[in-house]
Formats: structure tokens, C-alpha cells, sequence
């Protein structure tokens, strides 16, 4: 299951980047396949691939590649997550030391707001000060979230960092190798 606040940013973002009409237009094709009709609440949960029917739906319409929607929305994400949960930013100035404390920090502190939260796993090392290596495992295919939600942080503290993934194929974007290295 996947948080309403999740689906309602979604909803927001398509309005925003594209149009409202966009919006109404991938509501109303896909409405009758969503076993939840599509009345997102944000405090409701919902089967993670009612997103994935939204995110294929739009890529139908605007022929952007799926993929690239989930990391665009990834990126989008982060920049609500700074408005929506600003305790999390008080101490944070640097890209490194706020994507290495997801796990034991960040995603700790949203599993006791949201006890039902699904998250994934992120195993990170910095072989050297100019290096993070971040490790993504999931239940749930999202690698490309992440990606964005990394993205999306990097715009955040304003730094220069680049991003290379890998991802094995078979695991179809519920594992990733993300390796950041400032520039
Ligand atoms: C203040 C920052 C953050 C907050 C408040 C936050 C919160 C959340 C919440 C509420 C969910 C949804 C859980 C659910 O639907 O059950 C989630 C999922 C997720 N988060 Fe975070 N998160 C933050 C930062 C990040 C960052 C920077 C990354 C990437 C490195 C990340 C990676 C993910 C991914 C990929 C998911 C989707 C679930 C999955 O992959 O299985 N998050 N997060």
C-alpha cells in the first residue's frame, strides 16, 4: 500500500508540470481500472500500482517515457517534502549527510507518523569524502523515485554533485546502485 499524501502530490505535480486538464483527462481514462476510483485522501492508503496505472496513463498522453515521470516526480517530491516535514531540515546543510541519514533518521521518523508507511531499504558507504554510495532495495519497483528524490535533494542544498545508477536488470527498478560524487 502506498500513503494518500504520496498520490495527492502526485495529482498536484501533473496539474502543475503539465496542465489541470491533463490531470482530469488521465482521471477519467483510467478511473474504472483503479480499485479505488480515484478518491485519494491523504490520510487513506492505496495499492502502490494505482500510481503506476496513473504514471502509464500519462506517459500514453504526453509520450513521455514512464520512467522519466517517476524520477520527475521524485524530483517534484523532494521539493514538497522540504515545505510539508520542515523538521527535517533545521539541522541539514549538505546533500551527503542528509541522503546517508534517510534510513536511520528520516524514514525512521516517518514510520512513527505513519506506522503502515512501506519503505525501502538504503545501505550507504563513502569509500572517500567526495563519494557517496547509496544502495536501494525495495518490495516495490521505485528505483526511479529515488533517483528523483536524490535529484531533487541535490537542487535542494544547491551542490554540485553527479549521479551515475545501476540497476540489474532483472530486479525491474526495485534495486538500484546510485553513486554520487561531488564536482
Ligand atoms: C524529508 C525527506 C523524506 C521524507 C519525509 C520521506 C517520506 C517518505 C514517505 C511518507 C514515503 C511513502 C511511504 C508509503 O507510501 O508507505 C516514502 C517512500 C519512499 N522514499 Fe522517502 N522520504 C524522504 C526522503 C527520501 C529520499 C531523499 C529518498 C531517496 C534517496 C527517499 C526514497 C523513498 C522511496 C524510493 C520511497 C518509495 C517506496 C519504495 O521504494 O518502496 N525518500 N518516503
Amino acid at each position: 500500500m502506498m500513503l494518500g499524501v504520496v498520490f495527492a502530490e502526485f495529482i498536484e505535480m501533473v496539474e502543475e508540470e503539465f496542465s489541470p486538464d491533463v490531470a482530469d483527462q488521465v482521471f477519467e481514462a483510467v478511473e474504472d481500472a483503479l480499485p479505488s476510483g480515484g478518491a485519494y485522501t491523504a490520510v487513506g492508503e492505496y495499492h502502490h500500482s494505482e500510481i503506476l496505472t496513473l504514471i502509464a496513463q500519462l506517459s500514453q498522453q504526453t509520450g513521455v517515457p514512464a520512467d522519466e515521470l517517476v524520477q520527475r516526480f521524485g524530483q517534484y517530491l523532494f521539493g514538497r517534502f522540504t515545505v510539508l516535514y520542515p523538521e527535517f531540515f533545521t539541522d541539514a546543510d549538505d546533500t551527503f549527510a542528509f541522503l546517508a541519514s534517510i534510513e536511520n533518521y528520516i524514514h525512521r521518523e516517518v514510520r512513527k507518523l505513519y506506522p503502515h508507511a512501506e519503505l525501502p531499504r538504503f545501505n550507504c558507504s563513502a569509500p572517500d569524502e567526495r563519494t557517496l554510495i547509496m544502495h536501494y532495495e525495495s518490495k516495490r519497483p521505485f528505483a526511479s523515485l529515488a533517483h528523483g528524490l536524490i535529484l531533487g535533494c541535490i537542487d535542494h542544498f544547491g551542490q554540485k554533485v553527479e549521479v551515475d545508477l545501476f540497476q540489474p536488470k532483472d530486479r525491474h527498478g526495485s534495486s538500484a546502485t546510485f553513486t554520487l560524487r561531488r564536482i
